[in-house]
């Protein structure tokens, strides 16, 4: 069933009628059922929140607990649920022991720095902007060339990459771009006692070896560590239609998906296409995005390091800001990660320490002066 009732676009974000700002409201996602709602004012001009439920945004580096000098205990986590728990870590020192996650896979996305990760299946260098994918169970240890910031996304369920549909399996990226660690023949296979500390059901075990477990002199198989650039994501887009998030997953997980958002052109092949994203109640998906580089076009005072947090059953959208100031331009320079996620997420004390406590109230129309 579908119906047509008042003043509407027959484009969905083209053409909004006069004087209106279109709402999305989806259910999967923008995936299932959908109504379009041409509305006054936007949802997300509010002058009051009374309750817990509203828009958060944190500065992660300074989150309480960062910077310990330890990986473990220097990952610091910041949002979790069920099938996803999100961390962020500063380290500066080459890991002192190994580490191995038997609760879930990781994917860490590297912010800032150099280094390398030794891993069951070998070393690779990693630099800002990579995704190390990391099975659950594979023993690691990241040893930094520079200080390296990084975000991890623990998922409990497999890490995998989405079906391309009608664009093909070469779009977005080629699977000839990923990298995969070789084995080290010549390793240096000193006495220990080397530990590995390794996580179940959230606690830690340290397992000591008197030789070095980083001792595999080949593996063959597709289940290993892999290494994936965001330079190598070439993003699709349409001059003439804004595309939804859904566009830019790169990666799926039991529950949560992870999207990448790229330097791109706007929207500029059609005057009357939005080159923001339109507003939307978040019913089915909570969503969080890492800001990692670049100028934030839908968003003003959101710097690189930062995340925002759209739980479900509040509306965001773009800022006031945002809509005028991307008038002009053609393109986005923005690089920012994102984590989209079924079931609501909650957040843990540390997050507290490192909240942007006006971020809710940044949509909100000031008086003209
Ligand atoms: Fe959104």
């Amino acid at each position: 069933m579908y119906f047509v009732k008042g003043k509407v676009t027959r484009q969905a974000h083209v053409d909004i009628p006069e004087g209106c700002c279109e709402e999305e409201y989806a259910r999967r996602g923008f995936f299932g059922r959908t109504s379009h709602l041409y509305r006054r004012q936007p949802p997300v001009n509010w002058s009051h929140i009374e309750g817990d439920l509203r828009p958060h945004a944190f500065e992660l580096p300074k989150l309480e607990g960062l910077r310990s000098g330890d990986y473990k205990r220097g990952r610091v986590p910041f949002l979790r649920n069920q099938d996803i728990e999100l961390l962020f870590a500063i380290i500066t020192e080459a890991m002192p022991y190994y580490f191995r996650n038997a609760d879930a896979d990781e994917v860490l996305f590297m912010h800032r720095g150099e280094g390398v990760i030794e891993t069951d299946f070998g070393a690779l260098d990693y630099e800002a902007g990579d995704y190390l994918v990391i099975p659950r169970g594979t023993v690691y240890r990241l040893i930094p060339r520079r200080e390296t910031a990084l975000l991890v996304i623990a998922s409990a369920g497999e890490v995998e990459i989405p079906d391309r549909g009608i664009v093909g399996k070469h779009a977005l990226f080629d699977e000839g771009v990923i990298n995969v660690p070789e084995p080290d023949q010549d390793r240096d296979l000193s006495e220990g006692p080397f530990e590995v500390k390794v996580q179940h059901q959230g606690r830690i075990s340290t397992i000591t070896y008197p030789f070095n477990p980083i001792n595999v002199v080949g593996w063959k198989g597709d289940l290993t560590v892999w290494q994936l650039n965001i330079r190598d994501i070439r993003p699709i887009h349409s001059e003439r239609y804004h595309l939804p998030p859904t566009a830019h997953i790169t990666f799926l997980m039991q529950n949560a998906v992870i999207c990448t958002f790229l330097p791109r052109p706007l929207e500029t092949g059609d005057a009357g296409a939005l080159k923001v994203p339109f507003y939307h109640a978040n019913i089915d998906f909570d969503e969080v995005i890492f800001y990692h580089d670049g100028e934030f076009f839908s968003r003003g005072g959101i710097e690189p390091g930062m995340v925002t947090f759209h739980p479900q059953g509040i509306h965001h959208g773009p800022h006031p800001k945002a809509v005028e100031a991307v008038a002009g331009k053609e393109r986005t320079n923005e690089k920012a990660v994102m984590i989209d996620t079924r079931h609501p997420l909650e957040l843990t004390q540390e997050a507290r320490s490192a909240e942007v406590q006006d971020y809710w109230q940044s949509w909100m129309v000031k008086e003209e002066e």
